[in-house]
């Protein structure tokens, strides 16, 4: 098989790009190692930053998301049992998509369907051979056959376990990285969610957010150690340990009921640099991964895809390397930003352990969150998102 550009990954990345490169007429196959049933099942954050729901319009694929998803135009934080919202719309004059990154993915592989764009799923022992040389080729298995794909680029967009960041010589890429001491226990059910607007919770018990898919679906998340098992969670111990951590309001509101799904993800922030090797350029978490507190992991890959699908337009259509060449240092960039982001919102909201300075240095950070237009109005522009 030959094509222009080999993806690997089709998680939000890899579809995303895949999408884009056929709107300008760039040849794409993707490479995915489970089946699109498995890649379905998976349950991720759901807000959507402007620049990344216009840039999913772009794509073709944002009729269901405008028509379902829920337009928010502010958040709010609970902080020892007091409310405080940030007004998005007063603060930058841009709000937020919520929409489940499921959803998204759904949406994605509609559209590729219904383009007849290729992808071979539940292929295995994935491998990239040649990737500084001008011929890269992919081989992989999968329908009890062996197959080669010729490509003139590869797109690792298959993850933090994906096997493209790893195909790098050691000596050639760098990381940084940093691991939280707790985990975040995540619940889905089909209840109207508590609020209208998400609750992020400071609690000396822990951080909890109180989230949603839909008018009649929430997600509810709890900071747990990351010595407990999920087996430790029935839902009764869920539901009432997040009425302990908040305020009298939400205890009235909460509506519980049965998990859809629920499970247990460590925290953890981490950047590979650079994130072009040749002709394999990374994407998405394949590169980088942040804290789930200000749900900026899909927004971090849109970002990515904007700037490689450009890179690769003018590669094919203007000649031009120049895109590509920059592709590493712009999406780096606003990674280095969404990092940051994403590790203070963390290190705001969560409880330490032995960090009695810490704590003090979170409360009064947030006294003055909560007092300061600049501050709060720092907050809210990366909260919606910064610029490409
Ligand atoms: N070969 C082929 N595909 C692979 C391989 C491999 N060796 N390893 C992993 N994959 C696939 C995974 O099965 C997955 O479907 O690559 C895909 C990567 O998708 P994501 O992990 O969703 O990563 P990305 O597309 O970069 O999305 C970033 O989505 O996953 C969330 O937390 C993430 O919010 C972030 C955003
Ligand atoms: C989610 O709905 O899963 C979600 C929302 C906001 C976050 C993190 C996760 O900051």
């Amino acid at each position: 098989m030959r094509t222009q550009v080999a993806i690997i990954g089709a998680g939000p990345a890899g579809l995303l790009l895949g999408q884009l490169l056929h709107r300008h007429g760039i040849d794409n196959i993707i490479i995915e190692k489970h089946t699109p049933e498995h890649v379905l099942s998976r349950i991720r954050a759901g807000v959507i930053e402007q620049v990344a729901v216009d840039l999913i319009d772009e794509a073709g694929v944002g009729a269901r998301m405008r028509r379902d998803g829920l337009v928010h135009h502010g958040t709010q934080f609970c902080v020892d049992g007091v409310r405080h919202r940030f007004d998005f719309r007063e603060l930058t004059g841009k709000s937020v998509m919520v929409y489940g990154q499921t959803e998204i993915t759904k949406d994605l592989m509609d559209g590729r369907a219904a383009a007849g764009l290729p992808t071979d799923y539940a292929a295995y022992d994935v491998a990239l051979h040649n990737i500084f040389g001008a011929h890269p080729t992919v081989t992989y298995r999968g329908d009890g056959r062996s197959h080669q794909v010729e490509c003139d680029f590869i797109a690792g967009c298959d993850g933090f376990h994906g096997v493209s960041r790893k195909s790098v010589p050691s000596g050639a890429i760098k990381t940084y990285e940093r691991i939280y001491p707790f985990g975040w226990l995540g619940l889905l059910t089909d209840r109207p969610p508590v609020s209208d607007e998400l609750i992020y919770v400071r609690h000396e018990l822990g951080f909890a957010l109180c989230s949603m898919r839909s008018p009649t679906r929430s997600r509810y998340y709890l900071q747990v150690s990351l010595a407990d098992d999920i087996n430790d969670w029935p839902d009764e111990r869920f539901w009432d340990e997040l009425r302990l951590r908040l305020d009298g309001k939400a205890n009235a509101d909460l509506v519980d009921g049965p998990a859809l799904e629920k499970s247990i993800a460590p925290l953890r922030s981490f950047v590979a640099e650079p994130m072009r090797f040749g002709r394999l350029l990374l994407a998405g978490d394949a590169a980088h991964i942040v804290p789930p507190t200000g749900a900026k992991g899909l927004n971090l890959a849109a970002s990515d895809v904007r700037y490689l699908s450009q890179a690769l337009v003018e590669r094919y259509k203007e000649n031009s390397d120049i895109g590509l060449d920059h592709y590493s240092a712009r999406a780096l960039a606003r990674v280095w930003k969404a990092e940051r982001f994403s590790w203070w919102m963390t290190t705001l909201l969560h409880t330490f352990p032995d960090g009695q300075f810490e704590q003090k240095m979170q409360s009064a950070e947030l006294d003055y969150l909560f007092k300061s237009r600049s501050a709060a109005a720092a907050f809210a522009e990366n909260y919606v998102g910064l610029p490409f």
